[in-house]
């Protein structure tokens, strides 16, 4: 069996991994929080591409009670793989951020990725091979002054699949964090282009990088022959920081 869900699939790298999980034979579950128009679109698109493969969209915010991501998870049909591409930040300094900030940055990014997983558990160990992969960032590697709770959640998806990848390895279930640099979507458009120039001038590779470059790595861990590939934190950002 090959179907995955992607949360997230409706941003930018959500979008190019679900292009490239669909060329490779997987049916997907499409998450999206608000913009079901890029979900449908994007399901869309993918179906009359791979007419054997199935896309549905699926609608969750990961704001939702407890109760809400159980119901949540007892409605998908199985699935053998998780990719958790969805994310947000809040840029400024610590001191002008507010309480509510905090825990909104830490429970999109970290703490309800941790309880679905947890949830989505029993389904994915039924499995002869699963995966669940992670978007974490080269900021999980190197905190970022005025990203601090997103540096602190990031850093927090590394660990918890280290430890976590440990705990189910028997299984054949691999856990992976892949950690992007700086990728040319929505996330980034709060930067103005001077910003943006001073990025790329200290990226060794010398651009920002594209959704597709990202969606390679989640691609290839996904695959069977990526058996033996767990615990991991794989850095791809052009080279910068890490
Ligand atoms: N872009 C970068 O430079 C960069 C660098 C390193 C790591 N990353 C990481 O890569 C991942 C994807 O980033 P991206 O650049 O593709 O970001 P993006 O284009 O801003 O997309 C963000 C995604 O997160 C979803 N989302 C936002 N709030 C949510 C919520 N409350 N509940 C559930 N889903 C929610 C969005 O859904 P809707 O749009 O439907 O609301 C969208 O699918 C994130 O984890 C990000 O931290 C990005």
């Amino acid at each position: 069996m090959k179907r995955v869900i992607v949360f997230g699939a409706s941003g930018g790298i959500g979008q190019e991994i679900c292009r490239s999980l669909a060329a490779d034979g997987w049916s997907i579950y499409v998450h999206y929080r608000k913009n079901v128009e890029v979900a449908q679109k994007l399901a869309t698109e993918l179906l009359e591409k791979y007419p054997k493969q199935d896309f549905f969209t699926t609608k969750l915010d990961f704001a939702a009670s407890d109760q809400q991501l159980e119901d949540f998870v007892q409605s998908l049909f199985p699935v053998n793989a998780v990719v958790f591409a969805q994310g947000i930040t809040k840029y400024g300094f610590l001191s002008e951020q507010s309480l509510t900030d905090i825990d909104r940055v830490m429970k999109i990014n970290l703490t309800v990725p941790i309880k679905l997983t947890k949830l989505l558990e029993p389904m994915l160990v039924k499995h002869e091979m699963s995966r669940i992969v992670y978007l974490g960032s080269v900021y999980g590697g190197q905190g970022s002054a005025l990203e601090t709770i997103y540096s602190a959640t990031k850093a927090g998806l590394s660990r918890f699949s280290q430890a976590y990848a440990r705990e189910v390895a028997s299984t054949g279930l691999t856990v992976n964090t892949i950690a992007p640099g700086a990728v040319a979507t929505e996330m980034n458009k709060i930067f103005s282009k001077e910003t943006l120039d001073e990025v790329r001038e200290e990226i060794p590779l010398g651009r920002l990088a594209h959704g597709e470059d990202v969606a390679y790595w989640v691609k290839t861990l996904l695959q069977a022959e990526s058996k033996y590939c767990t615990g991991q934190t794989i850095y791809v950002s052009g080279g910068w920081l890490i």
